[in-house]
């Protein structure tokens, strides 16, 4: 008989670095060897305030040794808080806690099903939103939708950013759009002002609810609170994870107050959700990031380094604040190289775009060690 490979305890999931890490500071993670890293990958885009943020730390060791959990059968003053802190933030009403990106954008999903009483969704070509069925149902990525294909909701799909495909769209049966306002995993793919104000404009007139997936975006990163903000358009709804609670679990499904009006009690829930834990990662995380000049420095980013890049073999910095894609013909070999310096950085779906998504408090340290990286390269020639 054939020897089968042993079952390791921890399933693989994805190719990881090859070396473990045991520490995080700042915008810095330390290997086995004590060895450190630059991290501009920010562990999924999630280290928002930088690995281990004192106060973030203080915060979580307080609430744990306090209240370490009780769920919404209680209420509790910390999340009373966490909900006044992310509602002003983000500039919305009305916010359900959840634990997250997939589960949060399921619930907004869901909800529009619910609310308007239609049959299909709406989402844009390269679109990626998470793994739970709705979520898939709108997400542009086949390897991972096609083998639940039969169990998909219906979902129009249109070009991102195209003013011309948007008009021509009917949405007459569409509960609600989603949208990533920068197209993360696709490669940093922007769509302009206008077309962000034209597509709210459509869903007015279409009675759909409109979705603005924040899970990359939002909490900071381009250098707003929120990418709302940054194009002046205010979604139904809005969801946030990934940086919200700078690592500790949790998501947030954010709504204007229409919305939330036409909810009743049991229409959502969550035994984790909004747990004290996380709320009080939550209030210490926008604490930081507005006391701590992080949206500045997000705001700085991008032009700092399309100025110092220009002329290397980076032919184009996509993207705004703190939320980059670096064109390089040799991606893949650049990102070895810059790994070989003790440069973590992400690829994306498209094989000429490597992805930059740091701590918000990303130092000029950092910035110089990639700059200098990238000029020292060479493409080897075929
Ligand atoms: C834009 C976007 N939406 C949703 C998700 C899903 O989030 P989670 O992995 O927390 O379920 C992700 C995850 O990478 C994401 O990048």
């Amino acid at each position: 008989m054939a020897a089968t490979a042993p079952i390791p305890a921890l399933l693989p999931t994805y190719a990881p670095y090859p070396f473990p890490l045991v520490r995080g500071e700042g915008d810095r993670v330390f290997d086995d060897a004590g060895q450190a890293w630059w991290d501009f990958y920010g562990g999924h885009c999630v280290c928002a305030t930088g690995h281990s943020h004192p106060a973030v730390v203080k915060a979580v060791a307080d609430q744990a040794a306090t209240l370490l959990f009780y769920s919404a059968a209680a209420a509790l003053p910390v999340r009373d808080e966490a909900a006044e802190r992310i509602t002003a933030f983000s500039g919305m009403d009305s916010v359900f806690f959840c634990n997250s990106g997939a589960e949060a954008n399921e619930n907004a999903l869901k909800l529009a099903l619910l609310l308007t009483g239609r049959k299909h969704l709406g989402a844009f070509d390269g679109g990626w939103h998470g793994r739970t069925l709705l979520a898939l149902s709108v997400t542009d990525d086949p390897k991972i939708t096609q083998p639940y294909a039969d169990q998909l909701v219906p979902t129009l799909r249109i070009p991102f950013g195209d003013l011309v495909a948007l008009a021509a769209a009917d949405f007459s049966d569409v509960a609600g759009v989603i949208v990533e306002p920068i197209q993360s995993m696709a490669g940093i793919k922007t769509a302009s002002r206008e077309w962000f104000q034209a597509l709210r404009a459509k869903c007015d007139a279409s009675g759909t609810l409109l979705i603005f997936d924040e899970i990359q975006t939002g909490m900071g990163r381009l250098g707003t609170p929120f990418a709302a903000q940054f194009y002046g358009v205010r979604p139904d709804f809005m969801t946030s994870a990934k940086g919200l609670a700078s690592g500790v679990p949790m998501s947030a499904l954010l709504m204007t107050a229409e919305v939330a009006a036409k909810l009743k009690g049991g229409d959502l829930g969550s035994t984790f959700g909004g747990g004290p834990l996380a709320c009080a990662a939550l209030i210490a995380t926008v604490e930081a990031i507005t006391t701590e000049g992080m949206l500045a420095n997000a705001a700085a980013a991008a032009a700092s380094l399309r100025q110092e890049l220009a002329g290397s073999v980076v032919t184009e910095v996509l993207g705004e604040g703190l939320l980059l894609g670096l064109r390089c013909a040799h991606a893949a070999a650049l990102k070895k190289h810059l790994l070989a310096n003790h440069i973590l950085v992400g690829g994306s779906s498209d094989p000429t775009v490597l992805r930059l998504m740091p701590p918000l408090n990303l130092s000029d340290e950092a910035l110089d060690a990639l700059i200098a990286a990238i000029h020292a390269f060479v493409p080897e020639q075929p």
